[in-house]
């Protein structure tokens, strides 16, 4: 609502201006008329204190005035100006992008708990998630911003995100997130399962700070539970692609000892059954994901 009276403001402004410069031009002779001098002066001194209240508002506009999605857009923008699949942004770059995410509340982007999109859906009852709304707020070729407002319960399910930086802000809420890492050339359980790593198996309460995963480590796998109505602000660098091969793929996780073999007893032994799983590639929509898309109406995010 703030965000919107400045706007008018702004308006207002611009449409007084134009109407000043219009008074001007409509009497011509007003400014060369000998008996205007003392009009002239009065103008003069207007104008000139106009000029200082100018002055004095541009001032005190440029970073005061900024809203925070504007903020994290332009730094978006450049920690991901150089970026690309597999490339991670340098340390500065994502210290300064998690910094104004650890600052940003529900309310920079326009949301409360009691939006509807949060409300719990008692109609359900049959284990299944209930609907997760996403509200796009940008896409270009470097990056994304998303917000996913999940109501208690909902399930955002094992997923991984090829060759990304991720920053995932917990706006409001408390959410549960497992996370894995692939082990690295461990052997293959067959072509669609793989051994991976525990990263994470916490619960995160707002207001706390943005997680970060990488393109090889730092959980790239996870799934999100809504312990009760929440919201998550992700920003992807760079963003899915499915014509450059990076897609979304689903995955279902099973104990390690579920697929038990000689084999498998010697890498349980090695590495403990608590902190690893196997994890297997699903149908590209996995019946259990529930997510619908809506309008984001927040605060403006981009220059367009
Ligand atoms: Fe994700």
């Amino acid at each position: 609502m703030g965000f919107e009276m400045k706007a008018e403001k702004d308006v207002l402004e611009l449409i007084s201006s134009k109407n000043q410069c219009k008074a001007k031009n409509s009497n011509p002779n007003s400014v060369n008329s000998p008996h205007n001098n003392k009009k002239k002066n009065i103008r003069k001194k207007s104008k000139k204190m106009m000029m200082t209240w100018r002055r004095k508002k541009t001032d005190s506009s440029p970073e005061d005035e900024i809203t925070a999605v504007r903020r994290l857009f332009n730094t978006c923008k450049e920690v991901f100006s150089d970026g690309g699949p597999g490339i991670v942004p340098s340390e500065d770059k994502i210290q300064q992008l998690r910094q104004i995410l650890d600052n940003m509340k529900p309310e920079d982007v326009g949301l409360t708990p009691t939006m509807p999109y949060f409300r719990p859906n008692a109609g359900l009852g049959n284990g299944s998630s209930p609907p997760i709304t996403y509200l796009h707020l940008h896409q270009c070729d470097q990056f994304s911003i998303g917000i996913f407002c999940l109501p208690p319960s909902g399930v955002i399910p094992l997923h991984n995100h090829p060759g990304m930086t991720v920053f995932s802000k917990l706006l409001f809420g408390t959410m549960h997130i497992k996370s894995y890492d692939w082990v690295v050339d461990a052997p293959m359980k067959d072509p669609k399962t793989r051994l991976a790593k525990v990263k994470m198996d916490s619960t995160l309460n707002a207001p706390c700070n943005a997680s970060i995963l990488y393109p090889e480590d730092g959980g790239n796998m996870h799934r999100f539970t809504a312990k009760t109505a929440c919201a998550v602000l992700d920003v992807l660098g760079p963003p899915y692609c499915n014509p450059e091969g990076r897609h979304c793929t689903y995955f279902l996780d099973f104990p390690i000892e579920i697929f038990s073999s000689e084999e498998d007893d010697v890498l349980r032994g090695e590495m403990g059954k608590e902190s690893h799983a196997w994890l297997q590639e699903r149908d590209d929509n996995p019946e259990d994901l529930n997510v619908v898309g809506a309008l984001y109406r927040g605060p403006k995010v981009d220059e367009d």
